[in-house]
């Protein structure tokens, strides 16, 4: 079965981190998050896969080339406007008609589905169109897909208001389809899944089911659901691929790294290739740092994700926060409480950052800029 993988949105609410990485392409654990989800795709036996990029293409190209490295074909399109979520699919129509049902996915969500149930599951009834649905205990930012009790969707609700909750179950973001379906969308126009093509074939009389799972589900769409995905794999709660052996207990190294034991109390910690962690500085469990790095000695990391070449100075301290690629912190900074620093940033010594502030790509913060 073919897979359309959807990587072309703009991640805004990502920003800056995505300024200059596409969602899909930030690390996950040091691996760009998209390795991780093509292994999961391709232990379900899909390995005929189509990109539907638009926004930043060029890092999906250079890293996954055309699959041969995977075993695996793929195929890219991209958008010179976005076409949203169904727009981009009826993009590719060419590459999926003649191979029967197909699959769509969204690309930033981390997920253990059982794809192969699903497959099954589509097959069984017959469906037209299959939303995988997980569900959620707050459901008003998602839209919810109420279902009758043999799984078929009674209607789509986009974002609904507290007295119009009837269901916790949401669209988990990946489809299994017949190809007349795509019929029903306009070519080159942009046209959503949720608010168009779904409820449109409803209306029609299409056999829509909703295959519910309580399989491990995150979309990855905001800086606390990126960190909350770093965290959940280190607990344990979704089975995943560590990029390194194991160099001490709980400690996932790659090659080169310099570090001395007592950094670590314990783990999961994960480090890049050549990475130096001075004598004096402190890694906490759930930290990820990237390759080319360097932690200067009392400096404490914590809960946090670190990009590749990034310097953290003397006695600085970053917890449940994401630094990006090539930022420089000097002494004594402070960032904390889910705060990003954009790419090629150099936040100098004493600048206390928090309650979520973001510092845009290539800023420099002069010395104790920022204190509140
Ligand atoms: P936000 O701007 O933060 O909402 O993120 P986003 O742009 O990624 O949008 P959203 O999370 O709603 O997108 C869900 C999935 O669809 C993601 O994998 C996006 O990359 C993808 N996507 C969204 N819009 C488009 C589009 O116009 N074209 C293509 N090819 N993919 C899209």
């Amino acid at each position: 079965m073919k897979a359309v993988i959807l990587v072309g949105g703009e991640g805004t609410r990502l920003r800056p981190v995505t300024c200059l990485n596409p969602k899909p392409m930030l690390p996950l654990m040091n691996r760009p998050f998209m390795h991780n989800f093509i292994s999961w795709l391709m232990s379900h036996g899909l390995k005929d896969i189509i990109f539907t990029a638009c926004y930043l293409p060029r890092p999906f190209i250079d890293y996954f080339g055309k699959g041969e490295k995977f075993g695996i074909d793929i195929a890219y399109e991209t958008e010179k406007v976005p076409l949203g979520t169904c727009g981009a699919v009826k993009n590719v129509e060419k590459y999926l008609k003649g191979s029967g049902q197909f699959m769509v996915f969204n690309g930033d969500i981390l997920s253990s589905l059982d794809l192969t149930d699903m497959i099954n599951f589509h097959k069984s009834k017959r469906a037209d169109i299959t939303i995988s649905l997980t569900s959620v205990e707050d459901p008003t930012a998602y839209g919810l897909v109420p279902i009758d009790s043999e799984g078929r969707v009674r209607e789509f609700l986009e974002k609904p208001g507290r007295d119009q909750i009837v269901t916790n179950l949401i669209n988990a973001g990946t489809y299994i389809m017949e190809p007349r379906i795509l019929d029903l969308a306009p070519a080159g126009k942009n046209y959503s899944f949720e608010r168009g093509l779904f409820p449109a074939a409803l209306e029609k009389g299409f056999r829509i089911y909703g295959y519910v799972s309580s399989a491990y589900w995150l979309d990855v769409g905001t800086p606390e659901k990126y960190l909350a995905a770093h965290h959940d794999i280190g607990l344990g709660k979704i089975e995943f691929d560590y990029p390194y052996p194991e160099i001490e207990p709980g400690i996932y190294g790659g090659t080169n790294v310099s570090y001395n034991r007592e950094s670590f109390s314990k783990g999961p910690v994960v480090i890049g290739d050549n990475t130096v962690i001075e004598k004096g500085a402190k890694i906490e469990p759930l930290t990820t740092i990237g390759k080319n790095c360097h932690i200067a000695s009392g400096a404490r990391l914590c809960g946090c994700v670190i990009f590749n070449n990034c310097r953290i100075g003397k006695g600085s301290q970053v917890s449940g926060s994401i630094i990006s690629n090539s930022v420089t912190l000097g002494n004594d900074v402070i960032v904390e409480g889910c705060s990003i620093i954009g790419d090629n940033t150099q936040i100098k010594d004493g600048n206390i950052l928090k309650n979520g502030i973001k510092i845009n790509i290539n800023s420099k913060i002069v010395r104790g800029q920022i204190f509140f």
